[in-house]
């Protein structure tokens, strides 16, 4: 197949997330848990076009059990390790997110990451959590990794889990760009261990976990997205290229990594605020996906997820969204901007 029969599989209205399939890629999730996926996807549809329908819970938890990664990209506030203002040494335990599954059970949740912005694959207990979720009742189960540690084993390992998504970040189709952003040496391994994985899964004839390869375009990598493209049109589920946010959220600072001339999107919600949340390892809660974790709107330790979703802070990031004032919230600013 050739990049130009990709068809567009999804994205944000914002054009933040571009995704590319090769035809209907959600048919083996939709095999697998039939009309409700379908309403799932219609609801995360619905609620992303920011007009102000709002779920009764949120379609999608994004859950950081630790706050760690192998890696020093530098597109994110990780670079920094420990010394990251994003940086917190709590861990999650299993019992607290079973609890935030069960609350999810109530509300019929149905799509969880259960790795959030830390290395997925660095988690001991990723495949007790991929578990929790699923015995919940959780249908799209995601895992985001930089693919450094999907050895063989831990490949076959996952293929036995209910893992339904495997996000690979690349960032890039050549070994020089690759160590540049990624400050790694690493390129050939993860092409290598991703394909492997993709091979291991279809030669047990399965077609999930659907393989997302990702490349965050920046001025020092927007050159090989075309490249990049072609490299996984034949190999990947998903092809997703996603628009840089600068990672301090703050628009103040002059960011070089933002590509020269870059278009600016003429729809200026956002969108997540109506569809998802992020809880942290201490159970803070964040109102969107954004790296820097700033909009803290409660804590799932002391409030529930449904109290938060429809507590005051929400309401206000969301009105005033709607309101067009989005610039009023400096993150948000530099988010959208
Ligand atoms: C922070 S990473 C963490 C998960 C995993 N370690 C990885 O490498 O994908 C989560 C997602 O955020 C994306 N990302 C990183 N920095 C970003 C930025 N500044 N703007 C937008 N997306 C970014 C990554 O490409 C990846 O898809």
């Amino acid at each position: 197949m050739t990049t130009s029969e990709l068809t567009f599989y999804s994205g944000t209205k914002d054009k933040k997330v571009k995704m590319l399939s090769r035809g209907d890629v959600l048919d083996p999730l939709i095999a697998k848990f039939g009309e409700r996926f379908r309403t799932y996807r219609s609801e995360w549809e619905k609620a992303g076009l920011g007009e102000g329908y709002l779920p009764e819970f949120p379609l999608f938890l994004d859950v950081e059990p630790e706050y760690k990664c192998n890696l020093r990209c530098v597109t994110c506030p990780h670079q920094d390790a420990t010394k990251s203002p994003q940086y917190i040494k709590d861990r999650m335990s299993p019992e607290i997110f079973r609890k935030i599954c069960e609350e999810g059970k109530r509300y019929g949740l149905p799509a969880i990451s259960v790795s959030n912005n830390n290395e997925g694959l660095m988690e001991k207990y990723l495949t007790d959590y991929i578990e929790i979720a699923a015995e919940n009742g959780v249908m799209d189960i995601f895992v985001g990794t930089n693919a450094t540690l999907l050895t063989p084993e831990l490949s076959e390992k996952l293929l036995t889990t209910s893992l339904t998504r495997l996000l690979v970040s690349i960032d890039a189709a050549t070994p020089e760009t690759y160590s540049i952003v990624r400050k790694s040496d690493k390129f050939e391994l993860v092409v290598n261990n991703t394909r492997n994985f993709i091979e291991f899964r279809n030669r047990q004839g399965k077609s999930l976990p659907l393989v997302r390869v990702a490349m965050v375009q920046t001025s020092l990598n927007l050159h090989e997205a075309e490249q990049f493209t072609e490299m996984w049109t034949d190999v990947a589920d998903i092809i997703s290229l996603q628009r840089y946010i600068p990672f301090l959220g703050d628009s103040n600072v002059e960011d070089y990594l933002i590509p020269r001339g870059r278009e600016k999107s003429d729809f200026k919600v956002c969108s997540p605020l109506w569809q998802r949340m992020t809880i942290r390892a201490n159970g803070d809660v964040i109102a969107c996906c954004h790296l820097a974790n700033k909009l803290k709107v409660g804590n799932v330790l002391e409030t529930s997820i449904h109290e938060i979703w429809h507590g005051e802070e929400m309401a206000y990031l969301r009105k005033t969204h709607l309101a067009g004032d989005y610039a009023k919230i400096p993150i948000c600013k530099s988010c959208i901007d």
